[in-house]
């Protein structure tokens, strides 16, 4: 399917839950946020009509986020029944990677194909203070057992800014050196309006990782689903992505609609603007929904505008699913 700027979306980014076991600073405000009501979660079989009235207008990539999707009950099961609709040729899971250890051998055997397991510091008293919870060396773990098992594909999620992780770009870059992991350094978003933090630019990280590791070019073949670009380095085993939304915005080769845990159809991150595909699916008209609702995809974000335009998004990204 197509919308009216003629963008081919065939990326789904579906969140199974908006509860998470960390509290990262950029991803929810201090007071924290309200989680929905289990009984408004969208259920399996909501999920599964979903997916399979994507998969029909031509959707062959899904990504699964949260919260943390490793928190949804039978998320094991789940994922296989997503895997066996026809034309769903992806299914990846974004994690804080927490549970992973334990979770990855039956996840790829239900058919994950990739983890994107976010890690933004190696520090644990870092860790702690950004995530508000004492867990990186579970992650450290998940993350090993990842790279050991059979998943086809792992990267890791770094936000760089300022105020996290600046004198830790070399120390994190070099996993992708020494195992087989992407690692993609996302540019802070601020979505939800979370305390504002300091951008790090990739041509600023470009620059430092040459100097230290010798050129990084431009690796051209497709990685995963969309906005990064990724870089290779000699000796490195695996890539170095940048997804700078803000600075280098991607809105023009925008692939992606995303569906919140209760249901709500987003067409861009950035708006409020979207569908309650739960009552298109009681209603019988879900396809009709989807399509009505990608009329009005934009044709893109506002971050950079300094007006309030009116129906910018108020949830927290942990609300939203990344
Ligand atoms: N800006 C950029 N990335 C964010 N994420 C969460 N909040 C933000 C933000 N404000 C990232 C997390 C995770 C992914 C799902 O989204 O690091 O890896
Ligand atoms: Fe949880 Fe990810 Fe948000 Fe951190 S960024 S609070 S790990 S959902």
């Amino acid at each position: 399917m197509k919308d009216i700027y003629q963008r081919k979306i065939d990326y789904l980014r579906l969140s199974l839950t908006d509860r998470c076991q960390l509290r990262c600073h950029y991803c929810m405000p201090d007071e924290g946020v309200e989680w929905t009501p289990l009984d408004q979660l969208l259920s399996f079989a909501e999920i599964k009509s979903i997916v399979q009235t994507f998969a029909e207008l031509g959707v062959s990539k899904l990504k699964l986020t949260g919260g943390e999707p490793l928190l949804r009950p039978n998320i094991v099961t789940l994922i296989s029944e997503l895997k066996a609709i026809k034309g769903i040729e992806e299914v990846t899971l974004t994690t804080n990677g927490v549970q992973l250890a334990e979770m990855i051998d039956e996840l790829v055997e239900a058919g994950l194909d990739g983890v994107n397991i976010s890690l933004d510091t190696l520090d644990e008293n870092r860790y702690t203070l950004l995530t508000r919870r004492n867990k990186l060396d579970a992650v450290l773990t998940g993350l090993e057992r990842a790279i050991k098992s059979k998943i086809k594909q792992v990267k890791i999620n770094c936000v760089l800014a300022e105020e996290i992780n600046k004198d830790e770009i070399l120390a994190i870059a070099q996993l992708a050196k020494n195992s087989r992991v992407h690692v993609r350094f996302i540019e802070y978003m601020p979505i939800g309006a979370p305390k504002p933090l300091t951008p790090i630019s990739e041509e600023y990280v470009r620059q430092l990782l040459s100097q230290h590791y010798g050129p990084v070019k431009p690796y051209d073949i497709k990685l995963g689903n969309g906005p990064a670009r990724y870089d290779e380095i000699a000796g490195f085993q695996g890539k170095i992505g940048f997804i700078s939304a803000v600075s280098h915005h991607f809105c023009d080769t925008c692939n992606r609609v995303r569906i919140t845990s209760d249901g709500f159809l987003k067409t861009c991150l950035y708006f409020n603007k979207g569908v309650d595909i739960k009552s298109a699916i009681k209603a019988g008209n879900l396809q009709e929904c989807i399509l009505e609702a990608l009329q009005q995809k934009p044709k893109q974000h506002r971050f950079s505008s300094n007006d309030e335009y009116g129906s910018r998004e108020k949830k927290s990204m942990v609300q939203i699913g990344g």
